[in-house]
């Protein structure tokens, strides 16, 4: 950080002392004189220099490298990072920048050659969202929709967190909502149309669904927890919810009243104004305690709002593992097919597309990228960390590679009623070799390696610049 203080310092100096040739400026007005408008034959501007000596900087492994082998190229140490891709002279950036999104986002700032065209903004991080605080500590909430993300017009995520024994308060909302726990423990509870009711207690990898107008609660136990949610609506607001607080305060209290066949008087001390997340009383341990019915009983165990997913098992591949969860195990999260994706450090989630669905995905873990491959001939490369949306609109292409030394976690998450993608080496691979060959004059060999099955995920070198 001392060199980026240094070059701010030489910046606000410069533009503070203009060299002794530029005309002294007139004191006392805000506006400057008719005689600077251009051109004027006889203007004679400074040239200030704006080379950046090679000692004052340093490339990172892979930035000398031909920029159309496009290496992951990490800038998170390397002094006065520089947006240099094949080649040692230049382009560098002497100009105004903010140092720490350059370093996180490399493949932004010297992008692949193999990027072209234009494509729109793929990727949001939570740590960019306004977070909303709940009442005395009990918690926050920082959303992407819209307008955070104009690409992403068929889901929203929202990103929780509950103190210990808070709750989200009873709520209910227009969008259906699917969540997935990223740490502690909750107790979640709703009731049906039908007057069934459903409680369970979920744990760090577990998932719920709530469909629209469905109300519902949740509540953390003593540990407090974390967990994220996505919604089908593309400008889902978690501040336009439907609240239990806002419903009592928003009706006349005689007609409140009238429906509980009561008097006013029970309503003197509700509370003022919205309770969203605020901090509740701890919740029994036996869930029993909290287990209400009336005659329609209990939700079916297939009509289930939760999915004990951290029990189910990975089904492991070279360089990663997948668990995937859709309607087929989770009937009630109607058109949410997911992914959660382990990817190993060298490894790559394959090149692939999705048929009907957008993707909108979030990173737990880890740091990774992905091109967009967009017809007729745009891609971009994004860089994601942990805590970061990103978002591939149908049908484009895009693979996911983790660029760090730990693994990258990941959750896809697709509206559609089974979780599906073609992958591109599945498909050449069940194509024809002559076809392939008259397509991309690949040698003979290349067409006996392809694979007749999906990879999901491909293991690589763990040296990332190591290109053979
Ligand atoms: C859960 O939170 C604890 C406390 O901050 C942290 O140590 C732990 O790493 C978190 N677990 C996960 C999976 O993020
Ligand atoms: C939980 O409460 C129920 C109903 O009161 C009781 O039948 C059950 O034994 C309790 N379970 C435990 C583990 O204490
Ligand atoms: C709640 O009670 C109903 C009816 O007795 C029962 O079917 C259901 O399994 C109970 N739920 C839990 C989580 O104990
Ligand atoms: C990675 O591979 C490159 C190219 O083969 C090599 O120059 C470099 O030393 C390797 N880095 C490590 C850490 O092995």
């Amino acid at each position: 950080m001392r060199l980026d203080k240094v070059s701010v310092l030489c910046l606000v100096a410069a533009l503070l002392n203009p060299a002794a040739s530029a005309p002294a400026p007139s004191s006392g007005g805000l506006r400057g004189s008719e005689n600077l408008l251009g051109y004027d034959s006889n203007n004679k501007v400074p040239q200030p220099p704006t080379v950046i000596p090679s000692d004052e900087f340093e490339l990172a492994p892979g930035q000398s490298q031909d920029a159309d082998l496009g290496v992951p190229i990490d800038l998170t140490n390397v002094k006065n990072p520089q947006p240099i891709r094949g080649g040692k002279t230049g382009p560098t950036d002497p100009g105004p920048r903010t140092y720490v999104y350059d370093r996180l986002n490399s493949d932004m700032y010297a992008p692949p050659g193999t990027d072209a065209g234009d494509f729109t903004n793929a990727k949001w991080p939570f740590a960019l969202s306004h977070n909303r605080h709940g009442l005395a500590g009990a918690g926050w909430a920082r959303q992407q929709n819209t307008d955070q993300l104009p690409v992403a017009t068929a889901m929203a995520g929202v990103n929780m967190r509950l103190s210990s024994n808070a709750y989200r308060e009873l709520h209910w909302h227009k969008a259906g909502e699917w969540s997935l726990m990223l740490n502690g423990s909750v107790r979640i509870q709703a009731v049906n149309e039908n007057g069934e009711t459903f409680i369970d207690d979920l744990t760090l990898g577990d998932v719920w669904f709530f469909p629209a107008g469905i109300p519902h609660s949740i509540q953390a136990f003593d540990d407090g927890c974390e967990f994220l949610l996505v919604f089908d609506q593309s400008d889902f607001s978690e501040d336009e919810t439907f609240l239990v607080s806002e419903l009592f305060e928003r009706n006349p209290q005689s007609v409140v009243a009238k429906n509980f066949k009561t008097s006013v008087q029970d309503f003197k001390n509700l509370p003022d104004g919205q309770l969203w997340i605020f901090p509740g009383t701890p919740a029994p341990k036996n869930i029993s305690a909290q287990n209400v019915t009336g005659p329609a009983g209990a939700i079916s165990q297939a009509g289930s709002y939760s999915y004990h997913f951290s029990e189910q098992q990975p089904y492991e591949v070279d360089g990663g593992s997948i668990k995937i969860l859709d309607p087929a195990t989770f009937p009630i999260a109607k058109g949410f097919s997911v992914a959660l994706i382990t990817i190993k450090p060298g490894a790559m989630r394959e090149m692939h597309w999705h048929t009907s669905s957008d993707e909108w995905s979030y990173f737990l873990a880890g740091s990774a990228r992905l091109t967009v491959y967009q017809a007729p001939a745009s891609s971009r490369t994004f860089d994601f960390s942990a805590g970061d949306v990103g978002y591939v609109p149908f049908p484009n292409a895009h693979y996911i590679e983790n660029t760090g030394s730990n693994d990258v976690v990941l959750l896809e998450v697709l509206q559609a009623d089974a979780f599906s993608d073609i992958s591109v080496g599945q498909w050449l691979g069940l194509t024809s070799g002559q076809i392939v060959k008259d397509h991309l004059n690949v040698p003979e060999g290349f067409i006996s390696k392809l694979s007749k099955v999906k990879q999901y995920i491909v293991q690589g070198s763990t040296n990332l610049t190591d290109v053979q």
